[in-house]
């Protein structure tokens, strides 16, 4: 799996200056892009899920791009979808939660009563950054009084150091 993931990190494209001037933006998509590449990082993500220890009952992906890669997973393993979702998104009763971004405030929403007490419970997002997202989506989860089995990520920018804030086990495939 190391030399996939070293054929999937150089093909994974670097954007320089976007959104803000000084950031680099890797775009997952380059890479879902080819066939032959989207298929090497699938054998990779279900290589590592199948060993997660103990065996997850739900696998909630973060809007949006996170909704990809944990549909993938949740067909494989047999287990619910189940959307977190930015606010305003999902109908019907929500549970939410309010976190920092660089500039102001967002919001994370998941579906009341989607997830039993004490589930277990895999978040799946493309990419860590400052870890702000994935904080929230996992404090929602275990502010449900489910179980936070892992975080996972396609990718991980280290420098933010996002891994840091989040006090559950994190698993990044590729790091930059
Ligand atoms: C990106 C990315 C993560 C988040 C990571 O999503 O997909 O969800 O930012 O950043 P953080 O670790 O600093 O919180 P974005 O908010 O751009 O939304 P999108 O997936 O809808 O494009
Ligand atoms: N790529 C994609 N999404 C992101 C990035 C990035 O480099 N940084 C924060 N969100």
């Amino acid at each position: 799996d190391k030399q996939k993931l070293d054929i999937i990190k150089e093909n994974i494209k670097a954007f320089e200056d976007f959104p803000k001037p000084g950031i680099i933006f890797r775009d997952i998509f380059s890479v879902l892009a080819d066939p032959s590449l989207f298929k090497l990082l699938h054998e990779v993500l279900l290589s590592h899920v199948k060993e997660i220890q103990p065996p997850v009952e739900y696998i909630c992906g973060v809007d949006s791009r996170g909704f990809i890669f944990g549909s993938i997973l949740a067909v494989f393993l047999r287990v619910p979808f189940i959307p977190i979702r930015k606010k305003g998104k999902l109908p019907g009763p929500v549970d939410s939660i309010t976190y920092e971004l660089e500039y102001g405030q967002d919001t994370l929403e998941i579906q009341t009563n989607i997830i039993k007490e004490g589930g277990r419970v895999l978040i799946v997002d493309d990419l860590l950054a400052t870890g702000g997202t994935l904080w929230a989506a996992a404090m929602l989860i275990s502010n449900l009084k489910a179980e936070v089995v892992e975080c996972l990520t396609i990718i991980e920018l280290l420098d933010l150091k996002g891994r840091n804030k989040i006090p559950f086990p994190v698993y990044s495939l590729i790091q930059f």
